[in-house]
């Protein structure tokens, strides 16, 4: 297939492309400056220049390939508006490349979140929809669940269309701006390894190679309207998190109390994220579409040490 990929330059994006063409793909990745376009080639793709905000550019992109793998996303507005102006630029975004691609049953794989479904205490299935994210979800990262329901929904225009839900923690060698980079800087500079209450509560990683072979096959074979779980196992202890990360910087792993005072005063904007449990099964994904973790799990990535240069 001919795909055009948004978001190449990205941490899953670097990953993708080279999966891409190494499965007999050809890429055109979207890039919006000269050291975007300068990677891209790197990677083997064609380059085609333009910003995210340029939706005919997007459309006439989409009408262009044989399909379209979407990671980009406006972090920028992060600061400034929240999940809820990512969300409000993303969804031009999707009914773009909806309106480019009805009726011809071409691939539209685009990036979702583990957390999507909520937290139904039982591990979330493929099976299981984002839940719906209205007013008084503004604020929250449910504010985004508005495009992943906007995608799946495209199917009934003759889309095939499809979400890859991330696990919370993606990891590699290249991950510099993800929760694992996030949450050492924090205990860095906190000068132990928080971990909320008990710890017992479950995250879930997968490593950003295994990502991008999802992305590949949810491509070549998904069917219309569906989810699919880039996760590596059913979850992973917050705790036991906290200890890996310990046990390589050399310091305490630490409960923090699970109050309104104490879990804000460590983890700060990462509160309502942390405190969550993450159980999620991938037995759907790896039935239909074949799809095996293979690379090293979290904790063997995070004794590989690339998280921890020295000095
Ligand atoms: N654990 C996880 O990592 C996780 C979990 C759930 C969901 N996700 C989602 O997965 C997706 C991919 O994440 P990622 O970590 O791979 O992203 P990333 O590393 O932050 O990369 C973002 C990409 O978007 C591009 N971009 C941003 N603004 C643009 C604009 N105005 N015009 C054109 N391109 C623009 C960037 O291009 P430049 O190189 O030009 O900046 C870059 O290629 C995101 O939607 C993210 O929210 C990730």
């Amino acid at each position: 297939m001919h795909v055009f990929v948004a978001g190449g330059t990205g941490h899953s994006g670097s990953y993708i492309i080279p999966e891409l063409i190494s499965a007999g793909h050809e890429v055109t990745g979207l890039a919006r400056s000269d050291a975007s376009a300068a990677a891209l080639s790197a990677l083997g793709a064609k380059v085609r220049r333009g910003d995210l905000q340029d939706l005919d550019g997007l459309k006439e992109a989409a009408a262009d390939s044989d399909g379209v793998i979407h990671v980009a996303h406006r972090q920028d507005l992060l600061p400034s508006g929240g999940m809820d102006a990512v969300a409000a630029a993303e969804l031009p975004i999707m009914l773009a490349y909806g309106e480019a691609l009805a009726g011809t049953g071409k691939p539209l794989v685009t990036a979702g979140s583990i957390g999507s479904p909520g937290n139904l205490r039982r591990p979330v299935t493929e099976n299981d929809p984002a839940l719906p994210s209205g007013e008084e979800h503004k604020g929250t990262l449910r504010a985004r669940n508005v495009v992943e329901r906007t995608v799946i929904d495209l199917a009934e225009q003759g889309v095939r269309s499809s979400v890859v839900r991330i696990a919370n923690i993606a990891h590699s060698t290249t991950d510099r701006a993800g929760f694992l980079p996030t949450l050492i800087a924090l205990a860095k500079e906190k000068g132990f390894v928080g971990y909320p209450g008990d710890g017992a509560n479950l995250w879930n990683a997968v490593h950003i190679r295994d990502a991008a072979a999802l992305f590949r096959l949810a491509l070549e074979k998904a069917p219309a309207g569906t989810y699919w779980h880039a996760v590596e196992d059913r979850g992973i202890p917050f705790r036991a998190i906290a200890e890996a990360i310990a046990d390589r910087l050399g310091l305490p792993a630490v409960s923090v109390p699970d109050d309104a005072l104490m879990t804000p005063g460590y983890f700060g904007f990462l509160t309502n994220i942390v405190t969550q449990s993450y159980p999620a099964s991938n037995l759907i994904t790896r039935r239909t579409l074949g799809w095996e973790p293979v690379r090293p799990g979290l904790l063997a990535d995070l004794n590989n040490g690339h998280y921890f240069p020295a000095g």
